[in-house]
């Protein structure tokens, strides 16, 4: 379904127009074609230090329902305002507390996500119906020249279909949303690889919503005080003991595989792992299985990603939501995977892959 080059255009995939772009220094063309398309209130799928974004004019209700409808997203699910300047701030937010400039200080722009009390110029269907909006200052360069350009904030979510795990490269964007939207800005792979931290300024001590790129400790020092809502941890499933049931409800960032995640001392799960690959493939399963460089050498009959090593968590947050994907095209039926201690960006990985395991947790 690849079209041939028309001028300033790479190529096309079912009507979706795809332009690769510099990372390091994005040509003013291309931002100035996809800054169009946002300002006509279309759809720009474009890279940030975190995943790909589905972008938006966040003002425009309009332009927002169609990001809404290309993911298939739940209407009630609010959508993070992206903006490149401190200019939008007070005029986006209704009360601005002093918690905020100090994040802002330390973190903008980069991966996190404030939320505050929202002024009634941002369009309740961006904010899902709430009175509160989340905004983020994106530190990629094709980000906020994109934002700067459109002249507007621009809502994004992370382009996957709603339910998949997020896209880190321009190939995972295409694979969910070709055809559904307008523009693909495609600057090779993404650095973070997980998203953006969320945390609740209107709340006293602030609240991590969703654990991401700035760790909970960093966020915890510059705050003094930050608590965690109870999901950021939740094993919701009681623990299973082996955990081969089928259907169980809640799924997000989840792959075709099934995923079964394995919590505990590093010697315990390598045996487990193996004992489970073993049953797996001799009931005739593809077993794919995530594990750290470390124990990687540990595995045989099964098809093994490497997270990186386990005294640096970079590599598997980086890594993650690809490896899961490409397990998937390798075609596995089952998918183990390692844990790691929730410190630093242990925290957000393993948020996502308890989510996408639907919360088939082994502890042992
Ligand atoms: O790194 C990221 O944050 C990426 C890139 C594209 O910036 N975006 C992203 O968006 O991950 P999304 O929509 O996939 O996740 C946004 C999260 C959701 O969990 C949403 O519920 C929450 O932020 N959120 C958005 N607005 C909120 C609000 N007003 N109050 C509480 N949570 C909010
Ligand atoms: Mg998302």
């Amino acid at each position: 379904m690849v079209t041939p080059r028309s001028p300033g255009i790479d190529s096309e995939v079912k009507g979706t127009k795809i332009i690769r772009i510099d990372p390091s220094r994005p040509e003013i063309e291309s931002i100035r074609k996809a800054a169009n398309i946002i300002r006509k209130g279309g759809t720009v799928a474009f890279p940030t230090e975190t995943v790909y974004g589905l972008g938006a004019d966040a003002l425009n209700p309009e332009a927002v329902m169609k990001i809404f409808k290309a993911k298939e997203r739940p209407p009630d699910n609010p959508i993070i305002v992206h903006i490149s300047s401190g200019d939008w701030i007070r005029r986006l937010g209704r009360e601005v507390p002093r918690n905020f400039w100090k994040l802002n200080d330390r973190f903008w722009p980069g991966p996190l996500t404030m939320v505050l009390r929202a002024s009634d110029i941002v369009p309740r269907v961006t904010t899902g119906g709430l009175d509160t909006v989340a905004i983020r200052m994106p530190s990629h360069r094709v980000a906020s020249a994109l934002i700067q350009e459109s002249a507007v904030p621009i809502a994004a979510p992370s382009a996957n279909l709603a339910g998949r795990p997020s896209p880190t490269t321009a190939e995972h964007v295409i694979n969910d949303l070709a055809g559904r939207i307008d523009l693909i800005l495609d600057a090779g792979p993404t650095n973070v690889g997980v998203e953006s931290t969320v945390v609740d300024l209107t709340t006293d001590p602030p609240m991590m919503l969703r654990p991401g790129g700035t760790t909970y400790e960093e966020l915890r020092d510059v705050l003094g005080g930050l608590s965690l809502h109870p999901s950021v941890q939740a094993r919701t499933e009681p623990h299973i003991e082996r955990a081969l049931s089928p259907g169980m409800k809640y799924r997000h960032y989840a792959p075709k595989a099934e995923v079964i995640l394995i919590e505990g001392n590093p010697d315990a799960m390598v045996g487990k792992i193996r004992e489970l690959a073993k049953e797996y493939s001799s009931d005739g399963k593809k077993v794919g299985i995530l594990a750290f460089e470390e124990s990687i050498y540990e595995y045989s009959n099964a098809t093994v990603k490497s997270m990186g090593s386990m005294v640096d968590l970079k590599t598997a947050a980086k890594r993650v939501f690809s490896l899961l994907r490409e397990l998937d095209e390798e075609g596995v039926d089952v998918i183990l995977a390692e844990g790691m201690p929730e410190r630093g960006l242990g925290l957000a990985v393993m948020n996502r892959l308890r989510k996408a395991s639907g919360y088939r947790i082994m502890e042992i």
